[in-house]
């Protein structure tokens, strides 16, 4: 069902959370100590995080205003919450007077919360504004992306972030549509995508499309590079890094970082053959929702969690 903004939801309509025990479990958590969710969203994982804490804190990032508000019901006085993107993490613990902590936590991607309100423009399923941003703040749109990206450009968001085997043809295509009519509404761009999506499938190609362009609006693959880095300038030694992704691209990142102490590239060796790399992968393969789970929260069936140990 969708919800207006305006209506202030409770945390279980905002967002059911994502394998919540293995999460916490992840995290390892030390009462005493000082934890960090950089995706706070309805507030359903910092929640569980606060009620095994005494004597520690809990920093809760999220750049989306609504997620803000859903952060002012929680009165606890080890709760701190920074409308921010996680990318600026260092700085934002800095202004807290954090400069080490001992567990961070990411849930990657978008909140059912965003994804069901048709005025953000996220979900194929409802007609609303080319939108897309996780800041309204933001300047980048989806609609400006459509309507002002060259065809390259495009071409590459789509192939790279859609996976789309047809990307070179889809921009063409929203290249020469514009010229008549600039996309405004995610009925139009479904319009102009029913001329190339494969028969029968029509819905996941509208969901590869979309999910490429919510990357490209909210920088999502900067933003996931620049805050891993940080993540293992910031994480006391033994501090967990748990991070929950929805697909390959940012797992295949958090797996490499974990790994390899890198993003992209191969694992660096110091001068006496030990690896240089800031965490230890605590499992060697990511963990999965219980088929339970999946059964009960469809959003549950792509997500692949990853934990590292800082060294
Ligand atoms: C999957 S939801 C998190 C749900 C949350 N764990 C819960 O149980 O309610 C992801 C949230 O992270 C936020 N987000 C995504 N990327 C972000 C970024 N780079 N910086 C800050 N917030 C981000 C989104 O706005 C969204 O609210």
């Amino acid at each position: 069902m969708s919800k207006s903004s305006s209506q202030q939801p409770t945390t279980s309509s905002y967002h059911k959370p994502v394998m919540l025990h293995e999460c916490l479990d992840g995290l390892n958590i030390d009462p005493q100590g000082t934890y960090v969710d950089v995706t706070f969203g309805g507030g359903g994982h910092s929640l569980k995080i606060l009620e095994q804490i005494k004597g520690g804190k809990l920093i809760a990032f999220d750049q989306d205003d609504d997620a803000r508000k859903q952060a002012e019901n929680i009165k606890s006085s080890s709760f701190t919450f920074c409308q921010a993107n996680f990318m600026h993490l260092k700085r934002f613990l800095k202004l807290n007077g954090v400069t080490k902590v001992n567990g961070i936590l990411a849930d990657l991607g978008v909140s059912s919360h965003q994804i069901d309100s048709p005025e953000r423009g996220f979900s194929t399923r409802f007609d609303g504004p080319l939108d897309m941003r996780m800041d309204k703040q933001a300047s980048r749109t989806a609609a400006k992306v459509l309507n002002e990206y060259g065809e390259d450009k495009l071409h590459k968001v789509f192939g790279m972030y859609g996976e789309l085997r047809n990307a070179k043809t889809v921009a063409g295509l929203i290249t020469q549509q514009r010229v008549n009519k600039p996309f405004v509404r995610t009925e139009d761009l479904k319009n102009t995508l029913q001329k190339v999506a494969p028969r029968g499938k029509e819905n996941r190609y509208f969901a590869q499309v979309f999910q490429a362009l919510r990357i490209e609006v909210n920088s999502e693959m900067k933003a996931l590079e620049d805050f891993l880095h940080q993540s293992g300038e910031v994480m006391e030694k033994g501090g967990r890094l748990v991070i929950m992704s929805y697909h390959s691209l940012e797992d295949r990142m958090v797996k490499n970082y974990i790994n390899k102490g890198k993003v992209f590239g191969e694992l660096e060796k110091d001068f006496f053959g030990n690896a240089i790399r800031p965490f230890a992968a605590v499992n060697r393969k990511p963990i999965e929702a219980t088929e339970e789970e999946v059964a009960d929260n469809n959003r549950a069936r792509s997500a692949k969690l990853r934990v590292g140990e800082k060294i």
